[in-house]
C-alpha cells in the first residue's frame, strides 16, 4: 500500500504540463476495437485506468503497442469473450467494452464495472439505449449478456444527459443500419473527442457536443490518428492549487475554454488568473470571500472540481456553500478536511463552508479519486505534515501527480506502508 506524505506551507511556482484527459481516454481505447485497422491515440495519460484497459485489450487477443504517450491498437485478432469481473471491477470505463463490442459483433458478455464509490451510479440509460437499438438484456450473477440480431438505428431520449451513457451508445450505434438519434445527450468536450475518433474512422455522426446527436450506421471502419484533448480536470484541480498557494504557476497545454465555470468561480472570490490561449497563469489572491457553486452537466460547474474546490474554500472569509447535485455521495473529503482544522458541516446535499480556517497536517484517507485531490490541496495549505493514505485513488486518475507537483516547490513523497 503506498500513502503520500506532504509538508506544507511552500508557495508553488513554475509551470504544470497537463496531460491527456483520463475520461476521453478511458472511452477513446475501447472505440478503437471498432475500427478493422490499425488506430493510433496519442497524448494518452500513463495512469492505472488507462493501464487496466490495455490489460482488457491484451486479454481479448488486441494488439497494443504503447510508447511514450502513444498507444497503438490493432483489433484484428481480437476475440469476443466475456470480460471477467477482476478485469471489469478495476475501473468505471471497462462499461465502454458494452458499447464497444456490441457495436462490432451484435454480442458482448461482462460484469459490472468498478470505480469510485461516489453514489448508487446505476447503468440503466446505457441499457435503455441498447435496448432501443435492438438488444436483449440478461443478467446472471453480475454478468451481463447484451445481444441482438441485428443493430437498428432508434431516437433515444436520455433522462439524464449521461456521459456514459451518451458515449456508450454512441459506439454500438456507428455500426447500426439506419440512423439513431440520441436525444438529451451530454455535451462535455470528452464526448466531442470521442466523436472525433469515431468520424475519423469513418463514422457519420453530427451533433456531438450539443444535446442531439445524429449517428448514421455505417459498416466499415479503418485506420486513424487521433489526440486525446488536454485533461479539463487535472488542469482545474492544478489551478485551484495555484488559487490556494501560488505564485505564477502557470497551468499549461489546456483548453481554458473547458475550465470557464471554475475560472469564473475564482475570478468572483478574488483568485488572480491571467488566461492565455492555451495556459492559465494563477497566483494566490489576497482576500478570498465566499461563494457559492453548484454542481451540474457541462458547462456547468463539474462535479469532478467540486472536492478539489472544498479546500481551497476554507480560505474564504465568510460563507461558502457547496450543493452537489450529479452524485449522493460524494463528500467523503470533508471529515477529513474538518480533522484538519475546516468548519464544514454537510445537510443533504450541500456543504456549507465557514472560514478562513487554519488547517494543520493530520493523517487522512483518500476515499476516491477528488476526494484525493481535494485532500493534497488541503496538505498543501497546512501547516506540518499531512499522511494521505489509500493514493491508489489519486494515481488512477492523475499523471505524475508526485513529480509535477516537486517540480513547481511542493515537499511531497510516495512512501510504502
Ligand atoms: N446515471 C443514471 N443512469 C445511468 C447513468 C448515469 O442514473 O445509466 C446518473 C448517475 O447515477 C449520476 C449521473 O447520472 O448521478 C452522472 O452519471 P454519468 O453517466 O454522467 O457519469 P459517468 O459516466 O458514470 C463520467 C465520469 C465521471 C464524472 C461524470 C460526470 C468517466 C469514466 N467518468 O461518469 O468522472 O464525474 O461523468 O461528469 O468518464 C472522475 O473522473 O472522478 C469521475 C467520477
Amino acid at each position: 500500500m503506498k500513502m503520500l506524505e506532504v509538508t506544507g506551507g511552500n508557495t508553488l511556482s513554475g509551470c504544470i504540463r497537463i496531460s491527456g484527459a483520463k475520461n476521453s481516454a478511458v472511452a477513446l481505447i475501447p472505440a478503437a476495437i471498432l475500427s478493422d485497422e490499425e488506430v493510433t491515440i496519442c497524448n494518452v495519460p500513463d495512469i492505472t485506468d488507462t493501464t487496466a484497459l490495455c490489460e482488457i485489450l491484451d486479454y481479448l487477443g488486441v494488439s497494443v503497442k504503447r510508447a511514450s504517450e502513444t498507444m497503438i491498437i490493432n483489433a484484428q485478432n481480437i476475440e469476443n469473450k466475456e470480460i471477467p469481473e477482476k478485469m471489469a471491477k478495476k475501473l468505471r470505463a471497462s462499461y465502454y467494452f458494452m458499447g464497444a463490442l456490441l457495436g462490432k459483433y451484435k454480442k458482448v458478455t461482462m460484469a459490472l464495472p468498478g470505480g469510485c464509490s461516489i453514489g448508487s451510479r446505476p447503468i440503466n440509460l446505457h441499457l435503455k439505449g441498447f435496448e432501443a437499438l435492438g438488444a436483449k438484456i440478461t443478467m446472471e450473477n453480475n454478468v451481463y449478456t447484451v445481444e441482438a440480431n441485428e443493430l437498428k438505428g432508434a431516437n433515444i431520449y436520455l433522462d439524464f444527459a449521461s456521459v456514459g451513457a451518451t458515449i456508450n451508445i454512441m459506439l454500438a450505434a456507428v455500426k447500426a443500419k439506419g440512423t439513431t438519434i440520441i436525444e438529451n445527450a451530454a455535451k462535455e468536450p470528452e464526448i466531442v473527442n470521442v466523436a472525433t475518433l469515431l468520424n475519423n474512422m469513418g463514422a457519420k455522426i453530427r451533433g456531438a457536443g450539443t444535446s442531439t446527436i445524429e449517428i448514421k450506421g455505417t459498416d466499415h471502419l479503418g485506420t486513424c490518428f487521433h489526440e486525446v484533448i488536454p485533461d479539463r480536470i487535472e488542469a482545474g484541480t492544478y489551478v485551484i492549487m495555484g488559487a490556494a498557494c501560488g505564485q505564477c504557476l502557470k497551468i499549461d497545454n489546456i483548453i481554458p475554454e473547458h475550465l470557464e465555470s471554475l475560472t469564473s468561480k475564482l475570478e468572483e472570490m478574488g483568485a488572480f488568473l491571467d488566461i492565455g490561449a492555451d495556459y492559465i497563469i494563477v497566483s494566490k489572491g489576497e482576500h478570498y470571500k465566499g461563494i457559492h457553486v453548484k454542481t451540474q452537466t457541462y458547462p456547468g460547474f463539474p462535479t469532478d472540481l467540486q472536492q478539489p474546490l472544498t479546500s481551497l474554500l476554507t480560505l474564504c472569509k465568510g460563507t461558502s456553500k457547496i450543493e452537489e447535485t450529479i452524485y449522493e455521495n460524494r463528500f467523503m473529503h470533508i471529515p477529513y478536511l474538518n480533522q484538519m482544522g475546516a468548519d464544514i458541516k454537510i445537510k443533504n446535499q450541500t456543504a456549507t463552508i465557514i472560514g478562513p480556517s487554519k488547517l494543520v497536517g493530520t493523517d487522512v484517507v483518500a476515499t476516491d479519486l477528488r476526494a484525493g485531490a481535494s485532500l493534497v490541496i488541503a496538505a498543501l495549505m497546512a501547516e506540518g505534515k499531512t499522511k494521505i493514505s489509500s493514493i491508489e485513488h489519486l494515481l488512477r486518475g492523475y499523471e505524475n501527480i508526485v513529480e509535477k507537483l516537486k517540480s513547481v516547490g511542493a515537499k511531497v513523497e510516495i512512501k510504502e506502508i
